[in-house]
């Protein structure tokens, strides 16, 4: 077993990926993180980062809320893990409460343990529903990296590895309605889209796509999944990033702050139609994990924290008042920052080039922030920190992202 913060580095190297320590090395990133609380992840030093990154939308509610802690330690007392054989309350009561809280007419739940999960069992009810084979998607976007999600990912460095990919997937450009017209065919299924693209850089369509994108999958016929397993939730502003266009999709992946940052967990939300040819055969698609007792318990109170203080409210206002400081530090350097731009509290930075970020991150690190960049555009920072972080945490953040920015411009002329 590893004690020190060398053995558990040396671990990495001869038993995870070696390629993966060098990498947190260079990000300074090599620290051993041991407890978290609220934005705060601690070290094995002790030193606190205030956590700008999120857990890429994992920790909207922060890091270990009392209140999901509590529902997860009650469940965990009596049953964590379903039989399979009986009916399940807390899945139960978390399909009922996910139909209430979702746009529109979406009605049943599937539940599995991740965002690409999640993604997988949306396609396959697409194909399933409509008897049709192909799936439009978008450039830049990311689904996740299992076969079908990455079929639909729209980054060919994570994509061309492993090719051939499952067949009759479409991309097109994100934000393109004409494009999109011209794909659709006859065999096409649905089209899988992220209301913003997250880890595609914090890509915001141009207003009217999400409603567009609506319309032609009704003209057409075609299915219309939201994959808003990063925006879902409170993150964008809204509780779900289609209400910026009140659209409502046939189909909605969740994932991520779904388990309230305590517990994994990804749902498939659909409306009745497109549980129509399953409920015939509800074997048809199963999971032995997924709508576990633990983690229903979990996304329940995950739900019924964010419903009741309307969290969605605080991610838009803290998320315009960061993106005013941002831009006011994108004026000062702008050799270093190219755009800042976001929805609530997805906020993207996006540097002069990918080089930067290698400055950046690093020094922020180093003064007491995590952050991250996204990953099918590297050289956009996130600023994604939890929903409930304090005003005072994020503007302590945005200083430290300030003075790693000047870091950048002293460097500038040496490095790049
Ligand atoms: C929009 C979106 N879909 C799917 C996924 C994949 O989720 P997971 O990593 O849990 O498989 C992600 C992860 O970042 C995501 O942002």
């Amino acid at each position: 077993m590893t004690d020190t913060r060398d053995q558990i580095y040396k671990a990495y190297v001869d038993f995870v990926n070696p390629g993966l320590a060098r990498l947190l090395k260079i990000a300074r990133a090599d620290t051993v993180e041991v407890s978290a609380s609220g934005s705060i992840i601690t070290d094995d030093s002790g030193k606190e980062y205030i956590d700008c990154a999120g857990g890429y939308g994992v920790f909207s509610l922060g890091h270990r809320h009392p209140e999901v802690v509590s529902a997860v330690k009650d469940q965990l007392d009596r049953m964590p893990l379903a039989s399979k054989l009986f009916l399940n309350k807390p899945m139960a009561d978390l399909s009922a409460l996910l139909a209430k809280i979702t746009p529109g007419a979406l009605q049943y739940s599937f539940f599995v343990n991740s965002g690409a999960e999640a993604v997988e069992n949306a396609i396959k009810l697409a194909r399933l529903t409509t008897g049709k084979t192909r799936v439009i998607s978008t450039h830049g976007a990311f689904h996740g990296k299992t076969f079908g999600a990455l079929s639909a990912s729209g980054r060919d460095v994570f994509r061309e590895p492993f090719k051939p990919l499952v067949p009759s997937f479409d991309h097109v450009p994100f934000g393109d309605l004409d494009a999109l017209s011209e794909a659709i065919t006859d065999d096409t299924a649905a089209l899988i889209i992220e209301p913003i693209q997250a880890e595609g850089g914090v890509i915001l369509p141009p207003v009217g796509y999400l409603a567009g994108t609506r319309r032609l999958c009704d003209e057409n016929n075609i299915l219309l999944i939201a994959d808003e397993i990063q925006t879902g939730l409170g993150r964008t502003g809204k509780l779900f990033a289609v209400e910026h266009e009140k659209v409502v999709p046939d189909i909605m992946t969740l994932a991520k702050a779904l388990g309230g940052g305590v517990m994994p967990i990804g749902a498939v939300i659909g409306q009745a139609r497109t549980w129509e040819k399953w409920k015939r055969d509800p074997l048809l698609i199963t999971s032995t994990f997924g709508g576990n007792p633990l983690a229903c318990a979990a996304a329940i109170a995950a739900v019924t924290v964010l419903t009741r203080d309307e969290l969605w409210k605080r991610a838009h206002k803290l998320g315009e008042a960061t993106k005013v400081k941002l831009k006011k530090i994108a004026k000062r350097f702008p050799r270093i920052i190219q755009d800042v731009r976001g929805s609530g509290l997805l906020i993207g930075v996006e540097l002069k080039n990918e080089g930067l970020g290698g400055v950046i991150i690093p020094e922020m690190v180093r003064n007491g922030v995590a952050a991250g960049y996204t990953l099918n555009m590297p050289r956009v920072i996130r600023i994604e920190p939890p929903l409930v972080i304090e005003e005072d945490l994020l503007d302590q953040a945005m200083g430290v992202f300030e003075k790693a920015v000047e870091e950048a411009e002293r460097l500038f002329d040496k490095l790049f």
